[in-house]
C-alpha cells in the first residue's frame, strides 16, 4: 500500500507517522511518500519519520520528494495537509480582521475566507493530478478550511473525504472522564467543520444510552474551562459546543483578548522552530512531547482509522467526517458539506441519520452553509464582489460597511496568492 502526504514537510507529520507505525495491523503501509516544496523541512521531517518507523520495526519505506506527480503516482490514498503561504499568511488572517473589530482566526470569519481563497485552487490542482495518476485513489483532506475545501473537491467529482480532529478529541476526553474505552463512546456530533455541537454522548453506538446529561452534571466545570465558555452556558444549552463556537458565542470577548496577545500563528511559528531543531537530532526516534501543544491532538488516530476503512483492512466503521449532506440535515442543500457521523467503508463515507436539531443550531448552520457556498464561488471564480458577498453573508460580519472594509484588507494582504486579484 502506497500513501502520499502532500505537505509532508509539516512539523505535524511525525504525529501521523507515529500513528501509521503503531496501527500498522489495520493499515499496512509499504511506501509512505512525503511531498513538500520546502526541501530543508522535508529532509528533517523525513529523517525523523524514517527513525520512527525503524524504532517501531515498521517495514515501510519513507520517501521524500518535491515532485508531486511522482509522489501520487500509484498511491492508494493521498492525504492533504498543506498550508498555502505558511504561518506568515496565517498570521495575516489572524491580524487584519481585528483592525475592524472582527475575530482574527485561521478558519472562522474573514481570515477563514482568505485561507479558503488561497487554498481551494491549489488543492483542486493537486486533486486533478492525483486523478490523472490514479483515478481510484482516495483523497483525505485535513487542509483547512476543511468544509469549503471538501465541498470544492466533491463538487469537482473527486473521491474525497474531509477530516478534523475536534470529534475524536471530545471522544477521547469524554471517555477518560467517564472511565470507558474511547471505542465505546459514540458522539451525536452535528454541524459543519469547526461549527459543531455534541448533542449526545452514547454508550456503545448510535442507539446507546445518552451519557451527556450525567457527564455535564459531573464534569461540566472541566469541559467549560477547556472551551473557555461559562459552565452556566453549557447547562442552559444542554449540549457541548466545539471551541470554535466561542468565536460566535463570545465574539467580542475573543476580539478583546486577541488584541492583547501574540497571534496563534506567531506562537506556532516559534514552536515549529523548536520542533525542527529537535527533529534535526539523529538520536530522536519518536514524536516529541512538544507536539502535544499543537491543536491537532489525536489527528493521527482519526487519519489512520479513516484511511484503514477506505483502503485498508479497517472494515466499515462509524466515524465523524466531512461529506455531502444528501438529505441528512433536511434544511440544507444536498451538496452542502456537513460534519457528522458516517459509516465509512471502501465505497466512501455515508452519513448516518441525525436526530432533529434545535433551531438554535439549525439557524447558525444554515447561515454558515450559505456563507461557505458563496466562499467557494469566490474561490473558484474570483472577483471583489464575490468576496464581499461571502463576507456579507457571514453571521459574524453581516453589515456592508464591515464587509467592504474586510474585503479591501483581504485583497491587499493576499494579492500574491490570488491569481485574479
Ligand atoms: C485543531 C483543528 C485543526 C487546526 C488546528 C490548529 O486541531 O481541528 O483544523 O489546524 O487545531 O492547531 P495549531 O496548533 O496550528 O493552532
Ligand atoms: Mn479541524
Amino acid at each position: 500500500m502506497k500513501l502520499a502526504v502532500v505537505g509532508g514537510g509539516s512539523t505535524y507529520t511525525p504525529e501521523l507517522v507515529d500513528g501509521f507505525a503503531r496501527l500498522r495491523d489495520v493499515l499496512p503501509v509499504s511506501e509512505l511518500v512525503l511531498v513538500d516544496p520546502a526541501a530543508d523541512r522535508l529532509e528533517l521531517v523525513g529523517g525523523l519519520a524514517r527513525r520512527i518507523f525503524a524504532k517501531q520495526g515498521h517495514p515501510g519505506r519513507v520517501v521524500t520528494t518535491a515532485d508531486l506527480d511522482a509522489a501520487v503516482d500509484g498511491a492508494d490514498a493521498v492525504l492533504l495537509q498543506l498550508r498555502v503561504g505558511g504561518q506568515a499568511a496565517r498570521n495575516q488572517d489572524e491580524t487584519w480582521p481585528l483592525e475592524c473589530g472582527c475575530v482574527g482566526q485561521e478558519t472562522t470569519g474573514a481570515g477563514g475566507l482568505a485561507k479558503a481563497l488561497r487554498t481551494v485552487p491549489v488543492v483542486l490542482d493537486i486533486a486533478e493530478r492525483v486523478r490523472r495518476a490514479n483515478p481510484d485513489a482516495w483523497i483525505i483532506d485535513f487542509t483547512n478550511p476543511v468544509g469549503i475545501v471538501t465541498r470544492a473537491l466533491l463538487q469537482a467529482g473527486h473521491k474525497a473525504v474531509g477530516l478534523c480532529n475536534v470529534a475524536i478529541g471530545f471522544q477521547r476526553r469524554f471517555a477518560a472522564a467517564l472511565q470507558v474505552d474511547p471505542a465505546q463512546i459514540f458522539l451525536d456530533h452535528v454541524g459543519l467543520n469547526h461549527l459543531t455541537w455534541e448533542t449526545g454522548v452514547r454508550l456503545g453506538g448510535p442507539d446507546g444510552q445518552d451519557l451527556l446529561p450525567g457527564l455535564l452534571a459531573e464534569h461540566g466545570d472541566t469541559i467549560a474551562d477547556s472551551l473557555h465558555l461559562p459552565r452556566t452556558l453549557l447547562d442552559r444549552l444542554g449540549v457541548v459546543p466545539s471551541y470554535y463556537l466561542r468565536y460566535f458565542y463570545a465574539h467580542d470577548e475573543v476580539v478583546r483578548e486577541l488584541a492583547t496577545k501574540p497571534s496563534r500563528a506567531a506562537e506556532v511559528a516559534a514552536m515549529e522552530r523548536e520542533l525542527l531543531e529537535l527533529y534535526a537530532d539523529p538520536a530522536l526516534d519518536s514524536k516529541p512531547e512538544l507536539l502535544a501543544k499543537r491543536g491537532g491532538a489525536f489527528y493521527s488516530e482519526a487519519a489512520v482509522d479513516l484511511t484503514a476503512s477506505l483502503i485498508g483492512s479497517g472494515g466499515s466503521r462509524h466515524q465523524v467526517v466531512n461529506a455531502h449532506n444528501r438529505g441528512t440535515l433536511p434544511f440544507l442543500p444536498d451538496d452542502a458539506v456537513i460534519e457528522v457521523q458516517a459509516t465509512v467503508d471502501a465505497h466512501g463515507a455515508h452519513p448516518l441519520p441525525v436526530r432533529e436539531l434545535d433551531p438554535l443550531y439549525r439557524g447558525l448552520i444554515a447561515d454558515v452553509t450559505a456563507y461557505e457556498e458563496l466562499a467557494l464561488e469566490a474561490a473558484l471564480r474570483g472577483g471583489r464582489d464575490r468576496v464581499f458577498k461571502a463576507l456579507l453573508a457571514h453571521p459574524l460580519i453581516g453589515q456592508y460597511a464591515y464587509a467592504d472594509d474586510l474585503t479591501d484588507r483581504l485583497l491587499a494582504h493576499n494579492r500574491e496568492h490570488l491569481a485574479w486579484a
